[in-house]
């Protein structure tokens, strides 16, 4: 048992701390040096500079909290500052050179073919891609050779990923490894969303020789063929976030492949599957139901399906199972009544929810967005956070509601 300091009090707090609790380890602090994190703390710890870290402990080992560009920074700044390498936990290998994170280590899976990045947010290139095959060793031969050619155009600022703003030069791993998977098939899936793009566009063009490719497709076999080739990174986070896992003809072989890296697990929740429930009592996972109602009605006209008594009877059995859950909000023009307020509170008070995720339609138009929305958002985000629910809002609502929904809700 080693006591630890982890640094880093930002967006990725949480998995730091939980990565050293899941060691047996002790954290005794954040480091970070912006002021207001030091004011509010973080976690139930103290937010201390470096020096005062340093100076208030001797015997410690670091862990870095933030993902790389950033980490390497932290690690640079930790080695002038005399801390050893063999000192810091998580300490990686890094290298100068113009890259992305994304390319760097991300891997996401729509349909048949993999991507590097989703092309979403401040991602401005059209996603590179390589199409995927029933031959998985072979489809990740040539995702490799892709993602060796897309490093050697960058070096002549050239290729598909060419100035896209999250192309930088700076520090990146030595060594490639996957730190991120999502898993996104658009098909099956048993709700029909009315702001889901992937049931009501990507699946209307699906033919059905590629709906059975997708119900077919081995994600287990990738899992393996990747990891057999060292590939995956010890924290890889598996997202599992489109189709729906649980009508997955192959879900019991997908669960067992993912269940000893950290899983986001979107679930719709309407059938309930023991595995799922087993993957997110471990400490780096969860289960992402996203619910959008508090009454049985609004559920039914935003999900098209009237299954609210089988997904609350779910989540309530999950909860009881003792899983990790994040309950997700997608605030639209249909969901913004009392009593969905209401009802949603009260089941959160039941099953007491890691967060709350509040979001609206990512396709909305953001200079436009009802006031109406705006508003239900900060009053829900007030309403959990009275009653002990910790709240977290999605940069899903344009960059100046964003602040202010933030701003409203945590003052
Ligand atoms: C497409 S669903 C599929 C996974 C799973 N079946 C589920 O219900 O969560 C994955 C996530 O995408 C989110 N999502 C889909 N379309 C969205 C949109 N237009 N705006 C915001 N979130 C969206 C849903 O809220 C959900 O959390």
């Amino acid at each position: 048992m080693k006591n630890v300091i982890l640094y880093g009090a930002g967006a990725r707090a949480r998995e730091g701390y939980n990565a050293v609790k899941a060691q047996g380890d002790i954290p005794l602090c954040f480091c970070d040096e912006d002021v207001l994190k030091q004011k509010s703390g973080c976690l139930g710890l103290p937010v201390l500079s470096l020096e005062q870290a340093t100076t208030k402990y001797k015997d410690f080992l670091v862990y870095v909290t933030p993902l790389p560009p950033v980490k390497f920074d932290i690690i640079s700044l930790l080695l002038d500052n005399g801390i050893g390498k063999e000192n810091i936990i998580n300490y990686e290998e890094s290298v100068i050179k113009t890259s992305c994170r994304s390319l760097e280590s991300n891997i996401l899976i729509f349909d048949h073919e993999f991507h590097y990045c989703c092309g979403l947010g401040t991602l401005h290139n059209p996603p590179p891609n390589v199409r995927m095959t029933d031959n998985i060793k072979e489809s990740v031969d040539r995702f490799l050779e892709y993602r060796r050619q897309l490093e050697d155009e960058l070096k002549s600022n050239g290729g598909a990923c060419a100035g896209c703003c999250e192309v930088k030069t700076g520090y990146f791993p030595k060594y490639y490894k996957i730190k991120s998977i999502s898993f996104s098939p658009s098909y099956p899936c048993n709700l029909r969303c009315r702001y889901c793009d992937v049931v009501n566009e990507t699946q209307k063009h699906l033919t059905s020789t590629v709906k059975q490719w997708l119900k077919d497709f081995k994600f287990d076999l990738l899992i393996n063929e990747l990891r057999h080739r060292n590939l995956l990174d010890e924290n890889c986070t598996i997202e599992l976030s489109a189709g729906e896992i649980c009508i997955n003809p192959r879900c019991d072989e997908i669960l067992d492949a993912v269940k000893d890296f950290n899983v986001i697990l979107f679930s719709n929740c309407t059938v309930y599957v023991d595995k799922i429930s087993e993957i997110c009592r471990q400490p780096h996972s969860f289960l992402l139901e996203s619910l959008d109602a508090g009454t049985r009605e609004t559920y039914a006209k935003i999900k098209g399906v009237d299954a609210w008594d089988k997904v609350i009877a779910n989540v309530r059995h999950y909860a009881d199972a003792g899983a990790n859950i994040h309950l997700k909000y997608v605030v639209t023009n249909e969901n913004v009544s009392n009593a969905d307020l209401f009802g949603f509170v009260e089941l959160c008070k039941e099953i007491k929810p890691q967060y709350v995720r509040l979001s609206c339609d990512i396709h909305s138009d953001f200079s436009n967005l009802p006031q109406t929305i705006i508003a239900f958002a900060i009053i829900l985000g007030r309403v959990c956070i009275e009653n002990g629910i910790s709240v977290l809002v999605l940069d899903h609502f344009g960059k100046a509601n964003d602040n202010f929904i933030k701003s409203q809700i945590f003052g």
